[in-house]
């Protein structure tokens, strides 16, 4: 039964499988602020995506079948198909600063290493202090720093019109499939 764990039980690194989808989205929901970017893609389509792309990158930590953790990691990174991307990482407060962390890191790098990348990108919130040391920790070093400047429209502009949200997200993993698809469909062929 999920929740019965104790502190000092031990926490588990196992591979994620379905039972853990509702498990991974929750926890996600409690620990990014899924208004504001970088966490506005976090949804069930990206999760199950990136378990149906990639499942041996996608990890979770739990006891006694509760999800305390997850980690979640895809192949190619934009256009690089050589480039793993450990997307998404997160921790119940209660078990962080435990070194589980780490042990997720290296479990979806140690996967996408073997799947054939070259190098693993992730993106880390400016700010965001606990998972720039942790990914330090990790061998991760500093890239190229992107800030994402916003316009916002002004409230006399497009007055009538319902706003559009993308009701689909991109997701890494679902380009990376399309892009599969593109490459080997009838059309590739001709
Ligand atoms: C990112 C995250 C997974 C790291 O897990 P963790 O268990 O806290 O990691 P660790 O404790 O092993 O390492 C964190 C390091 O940052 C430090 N740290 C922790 N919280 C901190 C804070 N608020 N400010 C500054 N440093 C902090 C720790 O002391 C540790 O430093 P050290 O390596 O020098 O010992 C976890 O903080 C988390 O789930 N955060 C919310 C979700 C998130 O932001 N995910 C990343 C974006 S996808």
């Amino acid at each position: 039964m999920a929740g019965t764990g104790t502190a000092s039980e031990p926490i588990d690194v196992v591979p994620m499988r379905m039972a853990h989808l509702e498990g991974v989205l929750g926890l996600g929901f409690q620990l990014f602020d899924v208004s504001k970017m970088p966490y506005t893609s976090w949804s069930l389509s990206s999760v199950a995506g990136h378990l149906d792309a990639q499942p041996e990158a996608c990890w979770v930590a739990e006891r006694n079948g509760e999800v305390l953790g997850f980690v979640l990691g895809s192949m190619s990174f934009d256009e690089r198909e050589d480039w793993g991307y450990l997307e998404w990482i997160g921790l119940a407060p209660s078990v962080q600063g435990r070194g589980v962390a780490s042990r997720l890191v290296e479990a979806c790098c140690q996967a996408l290493f073997e799947a054939g990348a070259a190098r693993i990108i992730t993106d880390v919130e400016q700010g965001n202090e606990a998972s720039a040391r942790m990914m330090r920790r990790n061998g991760f070093g500093e890239g190229v720093t992107v800030t994402l400047f916003a316009r916002p429209r002004p409230d006399d502009f497009g007055r009538g019109r319902t706003s559009h949200v993308r009701s689909r997200p991109y997701d890494p993993a679902r380009a990376r499939l399309r892009t599969v698809a593109r490459t080997t469909g009838p059309q590739a062929e001709q």
